[in-house]
């Protein structure tokens, strides 16, 4: 009903090229041979005339018949039209010759992009089957995952899913450590903040299967989810809440405690540091003055 479509010759440019090349060196060759059983017949010739016909006869140079410089003659042309079809010709002339020579070079090139490509390839999957095994192997190792926290006397950190204190130089703090690293939090942790923080990787703990976030915010279900996530990362943070924290503590190599020094009425607590677990490593005291309203101390530990 619509036709059938024509059986096209699909022989292209660069194999008519070869076909016409090929045909043109069987004439080289051809005629070469022609050349070849003519100077026999012709040399017999020479011979014959000279010795049965007497042509010549008495006609020599130095002694020598004609006839042998005759044929001697002949065969440098001879060997010279073998030169000119196997040696100066060898590729059918200088154009072809350069041609043939290009697409070899561009064939070489495209095999060495190839190969280029082939390899940056397995690198990269070297690299990352490597940075799994380890992390697989040694987690500690892989990454340090910190927890960062600003607790009270009495462990307290939040009341009415919000901060109890406002301490410049601890926020100062947590915006220097945290800044291009995963922040990981639960959902409620999150919806404490108005906005999303900048220039860091959140992701957010939910049971929920379609809570909705901001573009660039990550969702997960577990926290596991949200290690596994982070693991890129050199040192992603656990940033609260207390929910979070109490799970986080059995997996962090760190924590960076901001301890408040008041006791505050709360609903969200901080877990008990056991020092038994953790060793305290740095201790730096911040008096109380015109912008802080309580004194507190920057408390790093290290799991032992
Ligand atoms: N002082 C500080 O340094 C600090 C830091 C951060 C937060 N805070 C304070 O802490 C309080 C918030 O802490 P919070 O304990 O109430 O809440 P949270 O830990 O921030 O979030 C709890 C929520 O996380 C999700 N979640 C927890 N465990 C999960 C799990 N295993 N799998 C999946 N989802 C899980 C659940 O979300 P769904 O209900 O959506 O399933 C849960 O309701 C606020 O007052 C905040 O201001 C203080």
């Amino acid at each position: 009903m619509f036709g059938k479509k024509k059986n096209i010759s699909q022989i292209d440019a660069e194999q008519l090229e070869l076909i016409q090349n090929a045909q043109r060196r069987i004439k080289q060759k051809k005629r070469l041979y022609t050349h070849f059983v003519i100077f026999l017949i012709g040399s017999l010739f020479f011979i014959l005339a000279n010795i049965i016909l007497g042509i010549g006869k008495d006609f020599k140079i130095f002694e020598i018949d004609w006839f042998v410089f005759a044929i001697l003659a002949w065969l440098f042309i001879l060997l010279y039209h073998v030169f000119n079809v196997f040696i100066t010709h060898k590729f059918l002339g200088k154009d072809w010759e350069k041609n043939q020579l290009d697409k070899l070079v561009a064939q070489q090139q495209q095999r060495i992009g190839k190969l280029k490509e082939k390899f940056v390839k397995e690198e990269t999957l070297v690299a990352q089957s490597e940075v799994y095994n380890e992390i697989l192997s040694n987690p500690k190792k892989a990454n340090e995952l910190t927890i960062i926290v600003a607790a009270g006397e009495n462990n307290a950190i939040g009341k009415d899913n919000a901060l109890i204190w406002h301490l410049s130089d601890d926020l100062k703090r947590f915006k220097t450590l945290t800044n291009g690293h995963h922040i990981i939090m639960g959902r409620k942790t999150f919806e404490s903040f108005p906005k999303p923080l900048p220039n860091r990787i959140h992701v957010v703990i939910t049971r929920q299967k379609d809570y909705q976030v901001p573009n660039d915010v990550i969702v997960v279900n577990s926290l596991e989810e949200a290690i596994t996530y982070s693991r890129k990362d050199v040192q992603p943070f656990v940033i609260g809440g207390g929910e979070i924290y109490k799970q986080a503590m059995a997996l962090a190599n760190k924590i960076e405690l901001t301890r408040v020094h008041e006791t505050f009425d709360a609903d969200t607590f901080f877990p008990e540091i056991d020092t038994s677990i953790w060793k305290e490593t740095s201790n730096r005291f911040h008096k109380k003055d015109n912008e802080h309203k309580y004194s507190f101390s920057f408390i790093t530990y290290k799991r032992i």
